[in-house]
């Protein structure tokens, strides 16, 4: 599938200052000052960084002013998440109303799982944003590379009313789950995140496909059902499936109730809060 997605289409490269600023935090040696100064080598990725840290998802005390604040009050983890968050930004070409939506439904998704797997205490719940923000992150890269099968594939979803992922194995013979997971092994990027973007439509296969992943495959499988059930979505490119429980939601010990309870938060969240992302 690999090979078909690479031959097909090409596959954006993380930008080198966000794949270096990632390797430096990986390693315990590296200082907060070392890291700042990495960054900074890109004013529009610092710019992004501070933004988002400032936004009310980190709910910090005080107003971080500049990269190495920034590290120091938020912790590596959370800093990566966003210098992924910008990266992906960043590799939309154009900015028309079809990316302008695809990326709000993104920020929608990823503020939703952050918010689920915080509240669900979950194990991999630093990398559930960064997974709800890049799990449609194939189609980008479809549109990217291939216009106007894109639009091919758009046309049948809303014509015959099925699924992106659908029309796409119809045109392109692969889907934007499959681009999405190459791009993210590109990245060089975590298992965890591999596996919600590959599953995110397939949640009945992530136990036993993703194993001990299973749980960010779930969170990012219903915040995207939530996005698109308030409205925050493609135009017609998905159907509602509604609010009721299943078994991803029981999987997580939710129902029906809990879930409008959640929808509703996530709503106010991306009301309150989008415009850090835009
Ligand atoms: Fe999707
Ligand atoms: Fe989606």
């Amino acid at each position: 599938m690999a090979r078909l997605v690479n031959d097909n289409l090409e596959i954006p490269t993380i930008p080198d200052v966000a794949s270096t600023a990632l390797r430096q935090m990986n390693d315990p040696e590296v200082s907060g000052a070392q890291l700042a100064k990495t960054i900074s080598q890109d004013q529009g990725l610092t710019a992004k960084v501070l933004k988002v840290a400032n936004s009310a998802l980190y709910a910090l005390p005080r107003e971080v002013k500049n990269l190495q604040q920034a590290a120091m009050v938020l912790g590596f983890t959370t800093l990566k998440s966003i210098v992924i968050s910008a990266s992906c930004r960043s590799i939309y070409k154009r900015f028309g109303m079809l990316e302008r939506n695809l990326w709000s439904h993104s920020v929608c998704c990823a503020m939703g799982s952050h918010l689920l797997a915080q509240q669900l205490d979950l194990k991999h719940r630093d990398e559930a944003f960064v997974a709800g923000l890049m799990h449609d992150v194939g189609k980008v890269v479809m549109n990217n590379g291939a216009r106007d099968q894109y639009k091919e594939v758009m046309r049948i979803s809303k014509e015959e009313g099925v699924s992106s992922i659908e029309a796409e194995q119809r045109i392109f013979g692969f889907t934007h789950a499959d681009v999405g997971s190459v791009l993210v092994q590109r990245w060089e990027l975590t298992p965890a995140l591999e596996q919600a973007v590959f599953l995110h439509h397939d949640p009945e296969l992530a136990e036993s496909v993703a194993g001990e992943f299973m749980e960010i495959v779930y969170t990012t499988t219903i915040s995207d059902r939530v996005c698109h059930h308030l409205g925050l979505c493609l135009p017609n490119s998905e159907p509602d499936t509604g609010l009721e429980e299943d078994m991803v939601t029981s999987a997580l010990g939710l129902d029906g109730a809990s879930l409008a309870t959640f929808a509703e938060e996530v709503k106010d969240m991306y009301e309150r809060d989008n415009s850090s992302f835009a």
